[in-house]
């Protein structure tokens, strides 16, 4: 069976929920990374204080400040992780952070799209596109034929609340801002891996099933704990090829519908 191998991946808003838990799983991993960027909005803030605890026990992890929804931010992180790096590229790239707002087809309101769509859809766009020169120094530098997660990779995290098809959840909040943030995120994704084909750079959409995190637990009782979510997702992605380029997937590697 084919493994999740990267020498480095970049996760954003790795401070809590899942991006704390992928951070954990990718270094207690028996092959971990040799560098997790685990980046984070406010690293000396008390709300960072498990990921730094974390980082103090694994010398791979290398916590860096960045606000997906500040271009400087994002431009001064990516300048920070090429001087890490040296010579070498990123290998998988995790867009997490997202934000999620309560609210109906009646009360949703024009401040909340547009902060939604800030973070969910332009954070991702514009994480990728600074770290784009270091993900295609990966593609290029890896001797690996074809498309991985270990080789070169942007892994978009969305919801299946964002499925024009099933509208999952819809009796539980029908989230406007958010659904409509996922799906423009799976278009983005889609345009991202039209481009990106050439370049050999993977670009995946990954719903993570409904959660106990911080935003899983503002709908209800998720059935799916951090760790069975993120175990799962970490063998998946150890499978994925140039097979699943551009898809929609959930935590076990099926395919959802658009
Ligand atoms: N949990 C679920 O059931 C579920 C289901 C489907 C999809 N998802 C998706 O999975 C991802 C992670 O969700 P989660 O459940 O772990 O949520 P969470 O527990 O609410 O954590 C969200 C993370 O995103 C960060 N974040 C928010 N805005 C940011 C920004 N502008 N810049 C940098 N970081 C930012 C938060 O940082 P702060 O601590 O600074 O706020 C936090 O680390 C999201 O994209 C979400 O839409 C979750």
């Amino acid at each position: 069976m084919e493994q999740l191998n990267p020498h480095s991946v970049l996760v954003t808003g790795s401070n809590r929920g899942l991006g704390l838990e992928l951070v954990r799983q990718l270094v207690k991993k028996s092959n971990p990374p040799k560098w997790i960027f685990a980046t984070c909005r406010d690293p000396a803030g008390s709300g960072a204080q498990d990921l730094k605890s974390l980082a103090a026990e694994h010398p791979q992890i290398v916590i860096i400040a960045l606000d997906t929804n500040d271009p400087c931010s994002v431009k001064d992180a990516a300048a920070k992780v090429t001087e890490h790096l040296k010579e070498a590229g990123l290998n998988l790239l995790v867009n997490n952070a997202g934000i999620l707002k309560l609210s109906t087809i009646e009360t949703e309101t024009p401040e909340n799209m547009s902060e939604v769509y800030k973070t969910n859809v332009i954070g991702p766009m514009i994480v990728s596109q600074a770290f784009l020169p270091l993900l295609r120094k990966a593609s290029q530098k890896s001797p690996q034929k074809g498309m991985s997660c270990s080789k070169a990779a942007i892994l978009n995290v969305t919801s299946e609340c964002g499925s024009m098809t099933t509208l999952f959840g819809w009796k539980l909040n029908e989230l406007i801002s958010y659904r409509c943030s996922k799906s423009a995120l799976n278009m983005l994704t889609r345009c991202q891996s039209m481009h990106f084909a050439e370049d050999e750079i993977l670009c995946i959409t990954l719903h993570p099933g409904w959660v106990q995190t911080d935003m899983g637990n503002e709908l209800g009782t998720p059935p799916l704990t951090m760790e069975e979510s993120l175990r799962a997702i970490l063998k998946t992605l150890g499978r994925l090829s140039e097979k699943d380029h551009g898809t929609f997937i959930n935590w076990e590697g099926n395919l959802i519908p658009w």
